[in-house]
């Protein structure tokens, strides 16, 4: 079995552009995978590292962490230490893919277990809850927190025995700890605050081995431009372009947030809105989930900066005028295959279209077609496979699904949205509260025209898998029955009518 299952993973050329089938296969074959781990047939295990590589280059962390996690279900009453180890690595993986209020739970939960009775573990757990912190809430005073009290715990811990317990490089991991708080201090609102510490872990850093000094001098430039420091933070950048930094492609989704900050700074709006672009293509094409996550949120606050005052309709002619409009949507429905094609549009189209027929205020027809069109936009941020499986979702799954609306509400806050970003955010909620993530009842009426537009739309338009879609009339039988179940406002399903008559 475990052969068959390495056999097949090993065999997949290109994992990230799978054909449907192929996808629908990779799976079933996972599914089935983690039913056999959870048999505790240890057999299949031998290859976890070979496995773990190659599921983490295809991105699949949430699959790793399910992996991981149902090791340590099998060593809970055989081995303390092996089950603490494998939970860690459960969390660690489910950490980078996508991490919900369930897994901050565990994180504090183990983190309290390790602190009395599996020490070296203690530290690590206390910095992914920082990650956390930084990644999840955008709370980085908490995370900073977080990573201090990691690194004072490591340096309370003997070398030689943290290496031997963990298995892992003392200095390694105290790099790793000092690397991450220099990133959330540089991302969070005022770095100044921080700049004394920033010039400690810099000069530690910064004499490390050349790759890791390369990055933290790629974080140090993103400080300088923030702070207006434009020369000083160009001329990092050069010296950075021209280091040959080891997959130094995997960096240029960063050095063009820089261009962007720096050229922001010094009042050139359109070039920097071109870095702004140039980063969020290149971050989907070569990022990990985490890095797309950082690379995304800092971007979007980035363009917040680079637009503030500037009102709904000139910000989104900049977007139209540089092409960022469509390629969000492009990136969201390539990442997507379960969408339906042209969904984000005809959303939009069908919004608009019902808000008019509903004698809706003209003022409002941008913030209606624009809430339409990215009222899913929070799928960005959830993973691929997650996205891709059509049947057998797990409880996780299911959570992690039901999220992408919270995160549409984060990600146009960020993006200075905010008016959309509760339509957004709305999306799958429901008059009678039976809707996600919140049971929201009171619901303002654009949040219930989007919401309906979206159920239509995604019946009744064909998407690269199910070639038959319901029948228009089948569709509006069953929103009827949401209806009479008081889910949806009647004179919103009769502007439906009217409107796909
Ligand atoms: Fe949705
Ligand atoms: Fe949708």
């Amino acid at each position: 079995m475990e052969k068959t299952f390495l056999n097949f993973i090993s065999n997949i050329e290109n994992p990230l552009n799978l054909e449907i089938n192929s996808l629908q296969k990779l799976n079933v074959k996972l599914n089935s995978f983690l039913e056999y781990v959870k048999l505790a047939n240890r057999s299949e295990l031998k290859h976890i590292r070979k496995i773990d590589g190659i599921l983490r280059d295809m991105n699949a962390f949430l699959e790793l962490s399910k992996i991981y996690d149902a090791n340590a279900y099998y060593y809970r009453d055989r081995n303390y230490e092996l089950y603490l180890l494998n939970k860690y690595q459960a969390l660690l993986n489910r950490v980078q893919a996508y991490a919900t209020e369930h897994t901050k739970q565990e994180l504090e939960y183990f983190l309290h277990k390790t602190r009395e009775t599996f020490y070296p573990l203690y530290p690590r757990l206390m910095n992914l809850l920082g990650v956390y912190y930084q990644l999840y809430e955008y709370d980085f005073s908490s995370a900073i927190e977080h990573y201090q009290s990691a690194i004072n715990v490591l340096k309370g811990i003997d070398k030689v025995t943290f290496e031997s317990q963990s298995s892992l490089s003392y200095e390694g991991t105290f790099r790793l700890f000092m690397n991450n708080m220099l990133d959330a201090m540089i991302r969070s609102p005022e770095p100044e605050r921080y700049l004394k510490e920033i010039h400690l872990i810099r000069d530690y850093l910064f004499d490390s081995e050349a790759q890791i000094s390369n990055e933290a001098r790629l974080d140090i430039a993103e400080l300088f431009a923030k702070m207006g420091k434009s020369k000083i933070a160009s001329n990092l950048l050069s010296s950075i372009e021209m280091s040959k930094m080891k997959n130094i492609n995997f960096y240029y989704p960063q050095i063009n947030r820089v261009k962007s900050i720096i050229a922001l700074k010094t009042g050139n709006l359109s070039i920097g809105f071109d870095s702004v672009v140039k980063s969020f293509r290149l971050c989907f094409q070569v990022g990990k989930p985490i890095s797309q996550k950082t690379n995304m949120v800092t971007l979007f606050s980035t363009i917040n900066d680079l637009l503030t005052g500037i009102g709904l309709k000139e910000r989104i002619s900049m977007f139209k005028e540089k092409g960022f409009l469509d390629l969000i949507i492009n990136v969201l429905e390539t990442k997507d295959r379960y969408l339906a094609i042209e969904h984000s549009k005809n959303v939009a189209n069908l919004s608009l279209k019902l808000w008019k027929i509903l004698g809706g205020d003209e003022k409002y027809y941008d913030h209606i077609y624009f809430s339409g069109l990215f009222h899913d936009i929070g799928k960005l941020s959830i993973p691929w496979l997650t996205l891709s499986k059509p049947f057998s979702l797990d409880n996780i799954d299911r959570e992690i699904l039901r999220y992408h609306s919270l995160e549409s509400y984060k990600l146009l806050n960020l993006l200075g949205f905010e008016e959309e970003a509760k339509v957004a955010g709305n999306h799958h909620e429901r008059i009678d509260g039976s809707g996600y993530p919140l049971g929201k009842k009171n619901l303002t009426i654009d949040s219930e025209v989007v919401a309906i537009a979206d159920v239509f739309q995604a019946a009744s338009s064909p998407n690269r898998n199910y070639k038959n879609p319901k029948g228009k009339e089948e569709i509006l039988k069953e929103i009827e029955n949401d209806v009479n179940n008081n889910k949806f406002h009647r004179k919103i399903y009769e502007a439906l009518l009217l409107a796909v008559k």
